[in-house]
């Protein structure tokens, strides 16, 4: 059999599938940008909420517009009681099933679910950014035999969130931090769970449907569940003095450093900043400086590999961030969807906007042509 030339893209890699006005990343020189605006500005001076008008409707919000969308989420963040049975029928499974599986569900209470004009779309979006918060702390609630604390409409979104956990509202430095986290992770191109999502969109499925894929695509490790495995290896590694031998008999042995490396940054992951800024503070205002400490002698361990362009990346803060927190580490990589959620929305909208299917081709090299054997035969 002669094989026909082609050229194959194994992972798409390098591959531009579409064009997008709302997010730039330039991976060498480590910019990310939502609609032409700096990650390093959107995450000292904005908040999430404004992070996500702005991803959803491309321009800042005037004080009105912000306002109107503050409290238009704020009154979306209950869960119908139809979903909050799911969870508890389910209650047992990991957080990121239970969310994959309440977002789905949530298509059976919305009044709008099956109406795919962009308007609809939008306002689903808004909700279900809503509604994913309350939805990972009404699990948490309930797994450990709580009733779930109802949203309070009087703190952000962020505050919000941490607030469900405990039933108390937390500092304003904490508060920060996690609205720092949710702008970071707002939106990040045509990574593998946005574009699972633009794939769902494609086929004119709708926002519930490419929201459920993008949940499932997000949980894996080379993804989403970085930073649960960070936390996994920071308690593995111990001690400072660990890092270097730890980090090197993992890369003797093929196996890859969580929270380094990146598909599209060959330099430093800008969001990643951000986020060591919060480790420092967060270790100083708990008394705890040891997570920081062993992060910071894995990250001189890795140091060698920087010249290959293997850098430490986002979540590779995010963990220490939440486990310091008090949030339990399977609740990681929901806490991503969270924030990911204008993301994906936008994504699908585009998706929809200028729709085509997406639908590449496989280049078979089995075998060809052979002839039926009768089962007896064989
Ligand atoms: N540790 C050790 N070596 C690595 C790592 C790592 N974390 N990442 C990449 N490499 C090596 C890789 O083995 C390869 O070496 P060689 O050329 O000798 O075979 C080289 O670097 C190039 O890697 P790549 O195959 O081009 O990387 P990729 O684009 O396929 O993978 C990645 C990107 C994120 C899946 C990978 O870096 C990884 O598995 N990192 C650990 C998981 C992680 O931290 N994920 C979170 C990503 S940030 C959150 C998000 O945006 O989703």
């Amino acid at each position: 059999m002669t094989e026909k030339k082609v050229e194959i893209h194994r992972g798409l890699v390098g591959v531009y599938f579409d064009r997008s006005k709302t997010t730039r990343i330039d991976g060498k020189q480590g910019i990310l940008e939502y609609r032409g605006y700096d990650i390093h500005d959107l995450a000292e001076k904005s908040t999430f909420e404004e992070t996500s008008y702005l991803l959803l409707h491309g321009e800042l919000p005037t004080k009105t517009q912000l306002s109107e969308f503050d409290k238009t989420l704020k009154n979306s963040r209950e869960i119908p009681d139809g979903a909050l049975d799911i969870i508890n029928s389910i209650k047992d499974s990991h957080p990121m099933d239970v969310l994959r599986t309440a977002v789905s569900s949530l298509s059976s209470f919305d009044p709008e679910t099956s109406d795919k004009s962009l308007e609809a779309t939008l306002r689903k979006g808004i909700r279900l950014t809503a509604q994913v918060p309350t939805i990972v702390m009404a699990h948490n609630a309930i797994r450990n035999g709580k009733n779930p604390i109802k949203p309070n409409n009087n703190l952000s979104h962020a505050a919000n969130f941490l607030y469900m956990m405990n039933g108390k509202p937390p500092s304003d430095l904490v508060s920060n931090l996690m609205d720092k986290d949710f702008i970071v992770h707002a939106d990040h191109g045509s990574n593998a769970s946005a574009f699972a999502a633009r794939v769902s969109a494609g086929t004119q499925a709708d926002l519930h449907s490419a929201i459920t894929t993008g949940i499932s695509v997000l949980s894996g490790p080379s993804h989403g569940g970085a930073a649960e495995n960070v936390m996994n290896m920071v308690k593995d590694v111990g001690s400072p003095d660990n890092a270097k031998n730890y980090v090197e008999s993992l890369l003797k042995s093929k196996q890859r450093v969580m929270g380094f490396g990146h598909r599209v940054y060959r330099s430093e992951d800008p969001r990643a900043k951000h986020l060591e800024n919060g480790v420092q503070m967060l270790s100083k205002e708990k008394g705890d400086p040891s997570w920081y400490e062993i992060l910071i002698a894995v990250k001189d361990a890795m140091e060698p590999y920087r010249k290959k362009g293997i850098n430490a990346n986002v979540d590779f803060y995010a963990g220490v961030i939440y486990h310091l927190l008090g949030i339990p580490t399977d609740l990681f990589v929901p806490i991503f969807a969270v924030g990911r959620i204008p993301g994906w929305t936008i994504q699908v909208l585009e998706q929809y906007e200028n729709n085509i299917l997406l639908r590449p081709l496989l280049h078979y090299n089995g075998e060809e042509s052979r002839p039926y054997i009768n089962i007896d035969s064989r």
